[in-house]
């Protein structure tokens, strides 16, 4: 029984995929980050966002359940080791507390798993960031479309249609500096 809960827990998770490159920079404008300020990316992945903020001057952390990829994180973010840190672990059971900034691209599940961490951490006065996905119940400061529309007309030579697609995608912020 455990096993099976444990392998269907592990099935149901989001997996890995980057934030999109293009999207990158805008997603720390929104950021907005101060220096020595603390960016958590739940979720980290191969560590990108972790050094686009460490870039901006931030204290990144990212937590991240696959071993392979805080592997590949670890060299993606050797430059940047002194302002970076890097843990294994799952979200659900480690979120920090003393963070500024939050970032996530999960999935719709695990942003409700995660919705009293991210009440708490809205009354200690952090903001978050989500990539495409809301936290149930819980009312967005701003919402805006993923993709500007410099960076649609830059990408539609190279997708044609399916830059159409993109267009649902959305960037949420909660909470404000
Ligand atoms: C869509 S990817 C986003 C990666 C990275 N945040 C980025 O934006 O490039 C989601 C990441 O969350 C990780 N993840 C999913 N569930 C997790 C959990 N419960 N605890 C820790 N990491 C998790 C996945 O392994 C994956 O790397």
């Amino acid at each position: 029984m455990m096993k099976l809960r444990l392998f269907l827990k592990k099935r149901n998770r989001p997996k890995f995929l980057p934030t999109p490159a293009l999207l990158m920079d805008r997603i720390m404008d929104l950021a907005n980050l101060r220096k020595n300020e603390i960016f958590c990316d739940l979720g980290s992945g191969d560590g990108r966002m972790l050094v686009a903020a460490a870039s901006r001057g931030a204290y990144a952390v990212g937590i991240e359940i696959d071993k392979g990829l805080i592997k590949k994180a670890k060299e993606a973010v050797w430059n940047h080791r002194e302002n970076i840190d890097l843990i294994l672990g799952d979200i659900l059971y480690n979120p920090l507390i003393h963070v500024d900034v939050v970032y996530t691209f999960l999935d719709e599940n695990t942003m409700r798993s995660l919705r009293r961490y991210f009440r708490g951490i809205l009354k200690k006065g952090a903001r978050i960031i989500s990539l495409t996905y809301k936290i149930p119940g819980l009312k967005p400061t701003t919402i805006l479309s993923a993709y500007d529309e410099r960076q649609l007309s830059l990408l539609r030579p190279l997708l044609g249609d399916i830059v159409e697609q993109l267009k649902v995608y959305r960037i949420y912020i909660y909470g404000k500096r």
